[in-house]
């Protein structure tokens, strides 16, 4: 029914809840045409801590696991209407390990990694996967950061950038277009450059609460 919304607060790390939700949804309104996996959560942790290989499990949990079910949940009634939009929100950080974000940077590269091998499955089906790597976006997430980020984006200038990708089912794309030439030099860097460069850079706070 266009212009109904319905609401299924839940953790994507909860998979029984994300099934009776998906499965409500398409009972009421069929195979949806889009689904978007955006539900993340980041916090700087150092890969030598031990204390922290706990705030690594949390963030493989939500960012891994919680986007597989969460579009899991729908792909198999779109694959049966042999059509729609699985979506996935990676990050750049998923390219290359960043000093002080370990945790984040092994979860963005696994959701890019399973992402693309939903692609591959779903190849044939009528169902599209795209993967969005955004750069840096306004949010509460970055607004923990205490230092300058390039081409930040409002969140407003960043969704139609979201919306057109998704529109023309891009397989990956990395917004905005100037940290896509970062990203392709980023991948290129033999690891001794990246890792002097990448030693030298300011890291993600540790203390936030995730
Ligand atoms: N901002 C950036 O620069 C940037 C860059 C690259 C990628 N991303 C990715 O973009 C996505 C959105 O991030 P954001 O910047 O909008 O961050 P945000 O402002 O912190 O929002 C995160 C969202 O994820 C939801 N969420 C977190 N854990 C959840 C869970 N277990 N179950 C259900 N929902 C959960 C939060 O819901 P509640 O508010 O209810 O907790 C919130 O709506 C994330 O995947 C993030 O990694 C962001």
């Amino acid at each position: 029914m266009p212009g109904t919304t319905v609401h299924y607060p839940l953790d994507v790390t909860d998979e029984r809840a994300l099934a009776h939700a998906a499965r409500d949804f398409v009972a009421r309104f069929g195979a949806p045409d889009i689904v978007i996996a955006n539900a993340g959560i980041g916090v700087g942790t150092l890969s030598d801590e031990l204390a922290d290989i706990e705030k690594l499990s949390r963030v493989l949990d939500v960012n891994v696991a919680g986007l597989a079910a969460t579009l899991a949940a729908f792909a198999p009634g779109m694959r049966r209407a042999g059509r729609g939009t699985l979506v996935g929100i990676a990050s750049v950080a998923g390219f290359r390990g960043l000093a002080g974000n370990g945790a984040y940077c092994a979860s963005k590269s696994a959701a890019i990694t399973w992402l693309e091998s939903l692609r591959v499955e779903l190849r044939g089906t009528g169902v599209s996967v795209v993967c969005i790597c955004p750069g840096y976006i306004d949010t509460p997430m970055t607004r923990a950061n205490r230092y300058r980020m390039p081409f930040l984006m409002t969140a407003e200038k960043a969704a139609p950038r979201f919306a057109r990708a998704i529109a023309a089912r891009r397989r990956r794309v990395v917004i905005p277009w100037q940290m896509a030439l970062v990203s392709v030099l980023l991948r290129a860097m033999p690891g001794w450059l990246y890792d002097r460069l990448a030693s030298r850079a300011p890291r993600k706070p540790r203390d936030v609460p995730i």
